[in-house]
């Protein structure tokens, strides 16, 4: 599966890596309080899984499902939600985890949602952030690299279902779309 990338843009040690330091200012920024870290099916799952496990502390963990109606290449900033949370997060300071931010249509819409329901806060953080992304009013507090505007897989990131279990993140070779 690896021989079907051109160029990998994040090693599996650099991931492992970054996702420490990030889980170690989490530690310190949300030192005495409860944490509840939100998870975006289905690309945020290998993020949620070790940047979770980096984290020497108690934190939940939930999961929303949602789906932004596009061209399917595209994110068209109209989202639906196919799972919700099943926590209340009235009061509850809340992480949301995700693998890319590639428009940063989807965060403003979801930042926008939980922000909602009365949390007591609500940042994001991302693996990996696209250039646009850096555009968006949506204020991202940790992010892991910033990335050329590539079409990447790897990672939770997948092309067609494939490549979500590779180990880094790389692009695909021009025949691999096909
Ligand atoms: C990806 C990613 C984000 C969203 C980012 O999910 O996990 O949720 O796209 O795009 P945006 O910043 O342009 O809005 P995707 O819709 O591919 O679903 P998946 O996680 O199930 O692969």
């Amino acid at each position: 599966m690896s021989a079907d990338l051109t160029r990998v843009l994040v090693t599996e040690e650099q991931i492992q890596t970054r996702l420490g330091e990030l889980a170690r200012a989490i530690e310190t920024d949300y030192d005495g309080q409860d944490l509840l870290l939100v998870g975006v099916l289905r690309g945020a799952v290998m993020v949620m899984a070790d940047l979770a496990r980096s984290l020497d502390r108690h934190v939940q963990m939930d999961w929303m499902a949602i789906s932004s109606y596009g061209s399917g290449t595209t994110s068209s900033g109209v989202v639906r939600i196919l799972k919700d949370l099943d926590t209340d997060i009235s009061g509850r300071h809340v992480l949301v985890v995700e693998d890319i931010i590639d428009t940063g249509l989807t965060l403003s819409w979801l930042v926008s949602n939980l922000s909602s329901r009365g949390p007591a806060s609500v940042e994001i953080c991302t693996l990996l952030r696209k250039p646009d992304a850096q555009q968006m009013s949506v204020q991202v507090r940790y992010v892991g690299f910033d990335i050329p505007d590539e079409f990447v897989v790897g990672y939770g990131l997948d092309h067609a279902e494939r490549y979500r279990n590779l180990r880094c993140v790389g692009t695909l070779a021009a025949g691999m779309y096909s």
